[in-house]
């Protein structure tokens, strides 16, 4: 088999190591030591006119830009700083966060009951302290089926961008994607650019040219430091609302959060019309802290022995997650260690997109073994075929699995997607994963996507370009047979002789982690983003997404709290 093969070159590839021992400070501090301290140095009860929930993606952009309006700011994020730890700050420690099963990790894992691994953050920055680093803006289509004004959002793209947006390097491997899609006729080639444009594109990305990352934390240096506080490790359990006269909507008016050693403090809301708690707690985050905080549905609460405040049958529905394929092609030649930075923006509602490097196979390995303590968690061990697929997954001892390799990936994601899923407490916990349905391919038009956007990455893995980073033998067919034999989901494997592209989407589905919904605006918040039937909260984030926006999310998300932080400023002190 060629799987020997690729041994006798992991030696080559070990300069690429080096990112993993990028020397970095050791010791955990912000650039905005003034204001973002442990939750165990909170006061037991505290005053601000604006509550955060979140300190993420959009919480960090959000936050930052309140402060800066006269208001007093509170951030209460349940994860640490992003600084200093260089599984976070350098690129070569992607996986190695994602790896990190520990309760204090950036990164917490959770299996959706389809069976497909997934992960949320669990650090300031949210998931751009994690993520891949892509930065590509939404479409002009997305931004006016959104209703935002588009001149606001280019305003907010480039208050983000002049902070933490980078041009990639491009090297070898993503130079030889870029001419594959184009052979492939993946047309106009756009060069770079953040626009959301047809053809094939560089877009921006979060980590500069010592593959060092930026992210949404690095926007609180945007913040006015006298009117902001930042408590870390202060994770939420509810919020309060006040009933008050018979008619009246319930007001939310205060949180209560526990610190790291399990200390309760409560921060309540200054008295004033335009005082605000939001929820930027995530996807997941979101939609679960309302039903914690008894707002979602009755019967479902009611059965967690939460007290209802409002019947919200749209709670937590709406949960999709855009399906990945994707194929590993061992190299022949050292190819760079690269995260996202070219995509292809097809005709037929795919996008594609590489990465590549020095592949720890031994982590998938790992994530594996994870799956007992996972189920345990998710509490539904019947919904997964465990042992079956287990078995499907890994046949027999293959010492290449434990082993590194030079290869790269080329994936398929899917705009959309059309199916979706919902969300389920599964405790009253909040450091509890919810129960996440997806739905993967669900609706026959997410197949079809899948499968035709599957055909252009055989084209370019077939190209010219790309056939120096493959060996002679590594058809398509080949590939996807391998990856059959990786443990990348817990679904059943049908092995059959004429394996189809349409069984290979279904039974090696992962995520590229760009799951939304839960909290969808018209559904569960208005156009303003304020939660629909009560006072005083709103919801920014992508649990209040449709479709995933561009070919990758965290641009417009992280946009999307400079954006409605504008507009919360416009209301409060109108001129
Ligand atoms: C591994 C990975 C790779 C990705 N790659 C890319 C990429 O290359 N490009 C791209 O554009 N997108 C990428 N994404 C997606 C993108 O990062 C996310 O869509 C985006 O970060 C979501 O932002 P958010 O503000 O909705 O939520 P988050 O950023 O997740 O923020 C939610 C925050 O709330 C906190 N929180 C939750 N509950 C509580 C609570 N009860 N109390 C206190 N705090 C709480 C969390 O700790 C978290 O910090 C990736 C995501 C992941 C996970
Ligand atoms: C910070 O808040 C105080 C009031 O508490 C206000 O006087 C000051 O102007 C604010 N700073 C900014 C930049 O708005
Ligand atoms: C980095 O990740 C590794 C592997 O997942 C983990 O063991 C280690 O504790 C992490 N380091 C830090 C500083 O978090
Ligand atoms: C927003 O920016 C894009 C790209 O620079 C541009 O095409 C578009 O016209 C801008 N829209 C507005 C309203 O300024
Ligand atoms: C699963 O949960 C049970 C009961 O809480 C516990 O006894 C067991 O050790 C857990 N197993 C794992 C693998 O975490």
């Amino acid at each position: 088999m060629f799987s020997g093969m690729w041994f006798l070159h992991i030696v080559a590839a070990i300069s690429l190591g080096i990112f993993f021992c990028i020397a970095s400070s050791s010791a955990e501090q912000a650039p905005y030591p003034s204001f973002a301290k442990d939750a165990k140095l909170a006061p037991p009860v505290m005053y601000y006119d604006y509550i955060v929930i979140g300190g993420g993606t959009s919480g960090c952009a959000l936050a930052a830009t309140l402060s800066q309006g006269g208001a007093k700011v509170l951030v209460l994020e349940r994860g640490g700083l992003p600084y200093g730890n260089p599984n976070i700050t350098n690129i070569g420690g992607f996986p190695a966060t994602l790896a990190d099963t520990s309760p204090t990790s950036a990164s917490q894992l959770f299996l959706s009951t389809d069976g497909v691994f997934n992960h949320r953050a669990r650090v300031l920055g949210g998931g751009s302290s994690i993520n891949a680093g892509f930065y590509t803006r939404a479409s002009s289509d997305y931004v006016v089926a959104a209703g935002w004004n588009p001149r606001l959002v280019n305003e907010s793209y480039e208050w983000v961008e002049k902070k933490v947006v980078f041009q990639p390097p491009m090297l070898s491997w993503q130079s030889a994607v870029r001419d594959g899609l184009l052979e492939a006729g993946i047309l106009p080639y756009n060069g770079f650019t953040l626009e959301h444009l047809p053809g094939t594109k560089v877009g921006g990305t979060i980590f500069d040219q010592n593959g060092h990352r930026h992210t949404a934390a690095d926007l609180l240096e945007y913040a006015d430091p006298t009117n902001i506080s930042v408590y870390l490790r202060a994770t939420v359990y509810q919020i309060l609302f006040r009933t008050t006269l018979a008619g009246q909507k319930p007001k939310a008016y205060g949180v209560y959060l526990r610190d790291s050693n399990g200390i309760r403090h409560m921060a309540y809301l200054n008295n004033g019309p335009m005082n605000e708690i939001i929820l930027s707690s995530g996807a997941l985050g979101s939609p679960q802290l309302l039903m914690l905080s008894g707002i979602g549905p009755a019967q479902q609460l009611k059965a967690q022995g939460i007290k209802v405040i409002l019947d919200q049958p749209n709670m937590g529905q709406g949960m999709s997650d855009n399906p990945m394929n994707a194929v590993f092609i061992p190299s022949p030649l050292p190819v760079e260690l690269s995260l996202i930075q070219v995509v292809g923006i097809t005709k037929v509602g795919s996008f594609i997109e590489a990465a590549s490097g020095f592949f720890e196979l031994v982590w998938a390995h790992r994530m594996a073994q994870q799956v007992p303590m996972v189920e345990n968690q998710t509490g539904h061990p019947s919904t997964i075929p465990f042992s079956e697929s287990m078995q499907g997954a890994m046949p027999g001892p293959d010492p290449y699995r434990y082993a590194d390799i030079q290869a790269g990936v080329i994936l398929e994601k899917i705009a959309g997607p059309f199916s979706t899923g919902h969300l389920e407490l599964q405790s009253r916990d909040p450091n509890d994963n919810p129960r996440v349905t997806f739905n993967y391919f669900k609706d026959p038009r997410d197949l079809q996507r899948c499968v035709q956007g599957l055909e252009i990455v055989r084209q370019v893995v077939e190209s010219r370009p790309l056939s120096s980073f493959r060996y002679p033998f590594a058809t398509m067919q080949s590939l996807m047979n391998m990856m059959l034999t990786f443990p990348i989901n817990l679904r059943p494997k049908h092995v059959t002789a004429t394996y189809s592209l349409e069984q290979f989407c279904v039974d090696t589905v992962m995520t590229i982690w760009h799951y939304h919904g839960g909290c969808q605006v018209g559904r569960v918040v208005d156009q303003d983003y304020k939660v629909i039937g009560v006072d005083s909260l709103r919801v920014i984030d992508g649990s209040t997404f449709y479709n995933s926006p561009g070919t990758n999310p965290q641009a417009t998300v992280m946009m999307l709290g400079r954006y409605m932080g504008q507009r919360i400023l416009q209301d409060r002190n109108p001129h």
